[in-house]
């Protein structure tokens, strides 16, 4: 700052005494004025004119009045110098402030800097921070795209197992067990039909054990299943006595399947299987001293297979006697059985007659054959 205000004085005295004429053989360091060998100009002159008597004579004088008038421009000069260094502590005050303002602004700034790093340095950090997250994210999308990728084909053996699942499946036979069952796609534990030796059975099959876990398959019992029912039952209508022929019925009852064929009494086996036969008849004897019978079979394929029979002796009078025969035959598909008359005595007969209904032949399948 002093620098400075040398500076301006400098400049200023050189303002100063460039003020003077170029006569005027300046030397700052020497500050005393010499006698000038020519006049002044004349303007110069009629600026310093003094109207008092002693001024005249300092007029007259031509290095007098040269010097007065210099003396007067050094008053004027210094009060110049005055004001400019007013002016000069002015502007000093004002640089202080300028140059305090700008310490203030730099330290403001500098503040501000500081700030500004430290607010950088976290933005780097959350920056940073922020990269890091993005790999992991990109990371984990990765695995993702992975995962995704194996669900897809787990995804495709699913429906590739489901579709298997819920089509249609066979193991090319009927299921004779509950593994059978399990094999076809069976899962819920439950009761279920198998086919068994001979007839269709009911089993419990509990899917949560393994096949050869006690209780994974529980029989219940056999199935009271008919693929064609059959049940007869029929009458005659009038007494017969032909021996050696199927004996004919001319009422039918019953005769669901229509395995009995009434006009020639022979029953022709549907479906293999068990079947029982009953057959009751009244006999007939007439008034005669002697002994006398009658014999009847129940024939299957032509063999007797059961008999029965009535007797009396020493009848004076009519002599009546219920014949029964009652079986149980296993029969094969188009076994034929009827009952016939084998043997009697001349005059017997079995009795029957309209509305009357003595005679009766009854027959069904007791349990179908299944193989
Ligand atoms: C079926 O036959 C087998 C062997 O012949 C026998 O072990 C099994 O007990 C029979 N099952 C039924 C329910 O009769
Ligand atoms: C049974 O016999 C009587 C008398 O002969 C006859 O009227 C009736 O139609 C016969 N019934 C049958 C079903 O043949």
């Amino acid at each position: 700052m002093k620098i400075l205000e040398i500076a301006l004085i400098f400049a200023l005295d050189l303002v100063v005494f460039a003020q003077f004429t170029a006569s005027w053989n300046y030397n700052p360091g020497l500050f005393f004025p010499y006698v000038v060998h020519h006049p002044l100009p004349a303007q110069v002159t009629g600026q310093v004119e003094s109207p008092s008597h002693q001024e005249d004579t300092v007029n007259r004088v031509p290095c007098l009045r040269e010097f007065k008038y210099t003396s007067q421009r050094l008053d004027e000069t210094a009060l110049d110098i005055q004001t400019v260094k007013k002016e000069l502590e002015m502007l000093s005050a004002t640089s202080q402030n300028l140059a305090t303002t700008m310490v203030t602004i730099w330290i403001l700034s500098t503040t501000n800097l500081e700030e500004s790093l430290k607010r950088t340095a976290e933005s780097l950090r959350q920056l940073a921070e922020t990269n890091s997250f993005v790999a992991n994210l990109k990371n984990e999308l990765g695995e993702s795209v992975k995962d995704v990728a194996v669900m897809k084909t787990k995804i495709a053996e699913l429906t590739t197992e489901l579709k298997a699942s819920t089509s249609a499946t066979s193991i090319g036979r009927m299921p004779t067990s509950c593994q059978d069952l399990q094999q076809t796609g069976h899962v819920k534990s439950g009761i279920n039909f198998i086919l068994g030796n001979k007839s269709i059975e009911t089993v419990y099959c509990d899917f949560t054990k393994l096949p050869n876990d006690a209780g994974f398959q529980k029989l219940i019992g056999s199935s009271d299943v008919k693929s064609v029912p059959t049940y007869f039952s029929v009458q005659k209508n009038n007494s017969f006595s032909a021996v050696g022929i199927p004996i004919h019925f001319e009422i039918s009852k019953v005769n669901t399947g229509e395995a009995m064929e009434i006009a020639s009494g022979i029953f022709t086996t549907p479906r293999s299987g068990t079947h029982y036969f009953s057959f009751i008849g009244l006999a007939q004897f007439q008034s005669s001293p002697d002994f006398v019978y009658v014999e009847m079979g129940l024939f299957l394929n032509g063999d007797v297979v059961g008999t029965g029979y009535a007797s009396n002796s020493r009848n004076t009078d009519f002599k009546f006697s219920q014949i029964a025969l009652q079986m149980t035959l296993n029969l094969r598909n188009g076994d034929r059985v009827w009952l016939q008359i084998t043997d009697m005595s001349d005059g017997v007969s079995l009795r029957d007659a309209h509305n009357q209904h003595y005679t009766h032949f009854t027959g069904f399948l007791l349990q179908e054959d299944f193989a």
